[in-house]
């Protein structure tokens, strides 16, 4: 097991070098984590609502813009009825014990999704919690809920179909969910599966795409550094060459 040092240590290295901007998570595996400790999925559940405050705490401490949470895609509405109610109760929950600490940390709460879908007390709560929020300087904390990323597109397409204008790449982008967040730099998955599952299929683009084997609810303030000081490593190109990214035999 790591020791604090170690942390602090990667803390600083992770420091000196330039942070993603916006970065995104499937946060997958509760189910696993609590299986394999004998434990109702809810379990697991109620732990990655754990872990979510406190990643969240460390993404704001460490001065990251923006982390988007798919906490709840389109597809699990066909999760067993017992199931989609936890995570609404979670859901609510967290709003409710979490708004103090949003408020006092200047993190602005925002989501996106199909949001009508929600059962009303998660929409009110997530309206109000979003208004109280919304002067947030610090970081904006977005949670997928309800998302889809195919979903997203269409409503993109439609809005910028119903404006009449061109159906261009900035129409489509002005339509997007996420539309006034920072592009995204990091796309993290928990819990070993390689796959995105329809989240942020536009905005992944050119995003670095990380991907660990830790369950979500085990997935702490070190995992996220961890995952960073790889983005770090890596050299981002757009479609350029090496040569063009960073000059011939240099470094970025
Ligand atoms: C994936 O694990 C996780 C989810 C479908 C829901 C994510 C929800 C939370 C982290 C808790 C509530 C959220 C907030 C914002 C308070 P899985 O159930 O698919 O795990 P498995 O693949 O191991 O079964």
């Amino acid at each position: 097991m790591p020791g604090p040092s170690d942390t602090a240590e990667l803390e600083a290295r992770v420091r000196a070098r330039p942070l993603p901007r916006h970065v995104a998570i499937i946060m997958d595996g509760n189910g696993r984590w609590a299986r394999v400790r004998g434990l109702p999925r809810v379990a697991g559940h109620r732990q990655g609502a754990a872990a979510v405050r406190a990643v969240t705490r460390a993404a704001r401490r460490l001065g990251i813009d923006a982390l988007t949470l798919y906490a709840f895609s389109m597809q699990n509405w066909s999760r067993p009825a017992d199931e989609v109610e936890a995570l609404m109760l979670l859901l609510v929950e967290f709003l409710e014990k979490e708004q103090q600490e949003l408020l006092a940390n200047g993190i602005r709460l925002n989501a996106i999704g199909d949001l009508e879908r929600l059962p009303a007390r998660v929409g009110s709560r997530l309206e109000s919690v979003r208004q109280a929020t919304a002067g947030g300087q610090g970081m904006t904390l977005t949670l997928a809920l309800s998302y889809g990323g195919r979903e997203e597109l269409v409503h993109a397409a439609r809005l910028a179909a119903a404006r009449g204008g061109p159906v261009d790449e900035a129409a489509l982008e002005a339509g997007l969910w996420t539309c006034g967040l920072p592009s995204l730099d990091l796309l993290i998955r928990t819990s070993g599966e390689r796959r995105i599952s329809n989240f942020l299929l536009w905005q992944a683009a050119y995003a670095e795409l990380y991907f660990t084997d830790v369950h979500w609810p085990d997935f702490d303030e070190r995992e996220l550094l961890t995952a960073v000081a790889d983005f770090q490593a890596r050299q981002r190109r757009f479609g350029l060459t090496g040569d063009q990214v960073t000059g011939p035999g240099g470094r970025e």
